[in-house]
């Protein structure tokens, strides 16, 4: 118990707790004592630090319950090089080098160590290694390839074959999709209200940016009346090529009113929440759309903020030369077939989220925009109007046209809306 114990305080070999435990309860406590070691590993509760002397080169922090370092021994024939999925960054007052490839990180105490991680950006052997990072001797670095290898932070050196699955994903991707989901990580997940005291939660309608507001109608009354759903589903389609003769403002009025209108809000003692049309995580509520309008009856040409709970639009700005390169980069990604004339762009207010939300704030968010692009998908079908969602944007440009700051409020999904090229679908 006691060289149990003293793990809690300070690490130590396994030789010195051996002969703690033989110095304490003679030899016949030693055979327990290593079953317990063994299970405490197993467990995921055993960190592993490498040591020269007594200076700490690196250690090994499990992140998971069941973690299980094993690492292949290192070999001279062998060529390490760092895994491109490796991440070197501050946590604290410790440099952390960590991949979503283990469920486990490494903490580097040692600059000489820093200079071994930097060496491994090509393949090195044990031989280039040992000459190259002289600050580290042998053994040390032995050990410290054990623990990079452990993490899954180094490789064999040769070149990824592109056709595995690993060989396929991006860096940007897997670290996403690994810190975004459970497993891997100890993190804190799901609604934990983050900033709960800290921070105010954001209003569940945002004001309107500008003064120049003009209300929109709920109906079209040339609209077609509404099909069944199943006719609806059945009909939908991604239709890219748009007619000469535009949009209306009663249209727009419409497809906005069902399918993005705040249809009320309610105050909580977690901040105020929203119902819509479309459901939301949380009901939090955090999408926002500007209409970037090249071609709309009854609307100048130009940017707009969607005022959902208001169902009005606030007029940003003309169509100055950003929002012109909006809608030209969503005419090259619907393959050039139509200039769209309107441009939805929704934006994400990111606190709205991130205040209740730990380890998933963006993933949620992606999931809304895909949750409001299906339904805009179907009340344009239902219209007769031509939709078709865009897999991707400029946010940068998006933060230039409105002003927006790129962290408070940035653009996640687009949109293109207008009337159909020849007849409508179905
Ligand atoms: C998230 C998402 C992103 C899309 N991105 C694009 C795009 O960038 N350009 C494009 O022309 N179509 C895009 N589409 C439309 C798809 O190509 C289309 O839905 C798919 O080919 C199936 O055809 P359908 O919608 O007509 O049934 C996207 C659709 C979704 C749901």
């Amino acid at each position: 118990a006691a060289a149990v114990q003293r793990l809690f305080s300070s690490p130590a070999s396994e030789s010195e707790l051996a002969a703690g435990v033989v110095d304490a309860e003679g030899p016949s406590a030693l055979p327990g004592f290593l079953f317990l070691l063994h299970h405490l590993d197993a467990a995921g509760v055993l960190g592993r630090l490498v040591m020269d002397g007594a200076r700490p080169l690196a250690s090994l922090v499990p992140l998971v319950e069941g973690y299980r370092f094993a690492p292949s021994p290192a070999a001279d024939d062998r060529t390490y090089r760092l895994s491109r999925f490796a991440l070197l960054r501050r946590q604290g007052d410790d440099l952390v080098l960590e991949s979503p490839l283990a469920p486990a990180l490494i903490v580097i105490h040692d600059p000489e160590v820093a200079s071994l991680v930097h060496a491994l950006a090509r393949p090195r052997s044990l031989e280039d290694l040992a000459r190259e990072v002289a600050g580290v001797p042998p053994d040390g670095l032995c050990q410290v390839l054990q623990l990079l290898g452990g993490a899954g932070l180094a490789e064999h050196g040769g070149e990824e074959d592109p056709a595995t699955a690993l060989g396929q994903w991006e860096f940007h991707d897997l670290l996403f999709h690994s810190r975004s989901r459970l497993g891997r990580r100890r993190d804190p997940y799901g609604g934990t209200f983050r900033f709960q005291g800290v921070a105010d939660p954001l209003p569940a309608v945002k004001a309107p940016m500008t003064t120049e507001v003009t209300m929109l109608s709920e109906r079209d009354p040339g609209s077609p009346p509404s099909s069944p759903l199943g006719d609806v589903l059945e009909r939908r389609r991604s239709v890219r090529g748009h007619a000469l003769a535009p949009l209306t403002r009663a249209q727009l009025g419409e497809f906005l009113h069902r399918a993005a209108r705040t249809r009320g809000t309610i105050a909580t003692s977690h901040g105020e929440l929203a119902s819509r049309p479309y459901p939301g995580g949380g009901a939090l509520y955090e999408l926002e759309i500007y209409a970037a309008v090249d071609r709309c009856e009854g609307l100048g040409r130009g940017l707009y903020q969607y005022l959902p709970a208001e169902h009005g639009l606030a007029r940003i700005s003309d169509a100055t030369p950003a929002v012109e390169r909006l809608i030209e980069d969503a005419y090259l990604t619907i393959d050039r077939v139509s200039r769209p004339q309107v441009l939805l762009v929704l934006a994400a207010r990111f606190q709205r989220v991130s205040w209740k939300y730990s380890s998933m704030t963006y993933a949620l968010v992606l999931k809304d925009v895909g949750v409001m692009m299906q339904t805009m998908y179907l009340v344009a079908t239902d219209m007769g109007l031509a939709p078709c969602a865009l897999g991707g944007g400029n946010a940068d440009l998006f933060a230039a046209a409105t002003g927006l700051d790129y962290l408070e409020e940035g653009s996640v999904g687009e949109f293109a809306l207008g009337t159909p090229a020849g007849e409508p679908p179905g």
